[in-house]
């Protein structure tokens, strides 16, 4: 028996880790909440940066929800199930740090949903990916048709959900449900931290202001994302990490930023 999920700091990065690799670390009921747990400790933590996402062992990053113990649980209980794909799994776009998959294997129906929950998207260039809930008489219901739709566009969007076919790393990245695909499996940790080194280390007041604000454009009309950005802007503009960047850019020299 594992702790079903795994937390594990460096520094500024938090790297999360589903470890049920005997069910390609698919999502129980307990995997869930351990997972809300997770990231209502990660949120109290203004020192995290980055939360780096992923599954253990090789083949998967998540094979979706638990089917073996889905096929025990009453209706009622699978509509509990839904609801806490929300409460338990929205931390990952509602926190200040930014959140990535790192996508080691296969990501199917709940596990692409989940890596859809985060901010960001690399992957092994093995990974595979599909939303197959309509072959199982249901629909994606962890938020993937309305991510995936605002993600790659309704077309793309019908295209993966009513068939539910699987993709390579390589058309997710043309599609844009992914940013970018690690050079080898055994690269994708490293690729990943290097990719996002400059949010990690970089002026918090800034890199919170910003991803606060791209958030805030998929649900704000344009007139109150600009004001959204403005009050953004302001935040940036009091902090002293402001003034340092500027004397550090006079004295050719790099910035030490306190977030303040
Ligand atoms: N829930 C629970 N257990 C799962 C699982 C899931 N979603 N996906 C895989 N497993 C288990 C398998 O039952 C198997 O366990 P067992 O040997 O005790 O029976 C183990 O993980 C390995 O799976 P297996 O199918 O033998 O490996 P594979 O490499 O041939 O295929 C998958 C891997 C993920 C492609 C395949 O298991 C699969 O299609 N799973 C279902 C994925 C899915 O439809 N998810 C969406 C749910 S809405």
């Amino acid at each position: 028996m594992t702790d079903l999920v795994r937390l594990e700091r460096r520094r500024t990065v938090a790297i999360v880790t589903i470890d049920r690799p005997e069910r390609m670390n698919a999502l129980s009921w307990a995997t869930v909440q351990r997972l809300g747990e997770i990231g209502r400790e990660l949120a109290l933590d203004p020192t995290v940066r980055v939360c780096v996402l992923t599954g253990s062992g090789e083949k998967a990053f998540c094979a979706g929800a638990d089917l073996k113990e889905r096929q025990g649980m009453s209706r009622g209980q699978v509509r509990e199930m839904l609801d806490a794909y929300r409460s338990e799994l929205g931390w990952l776009t509602s926190s200040d740090f930014v959140s990535v998959a790192a996508i080691n294997g296969v990501a199917l129906g709940g596990g692409l949903e989940l890596a859809l929950t985060c901010d960001l998207r690399i992957a092994a260039p093995g990974a595979t990916f599909g939303l197959p809930e309509t072959g199982l008489g249901i629909i994606p219901g962890a938020g993937g048709t309305q991510r995936i739709a605002r993600l790659i566009g309704e077309s793309f969007a019908l295209d993966l959900v009513l068939t539910g076919r699987r993709l390579d790393a390589g058309e997710a990245l043309s599609l844009g449900l992914l940013n970018r695909v690690a050079p080898s499996a055994d690269l994708l940790m490293d690729s990943t931290l290097k990719w996002l080194e400059p949010v990690a280390e970089g002026a918090p007041i800034a890199q919170r202001a910003a991803l606060s604000a791209v958030r805030a454009a998929q649900r704000l009309p344009l007139d109150q994302g600009l004001d959204f950005e403005r009050e953004a802007y302001e935040r940036c503009l009091n902090s002293r990490d402001r003034d340092e960047a500027l004397l550090a850019l006079s004295e050719k020299r790099k910035p030490r930023f306190q977030g303040k």
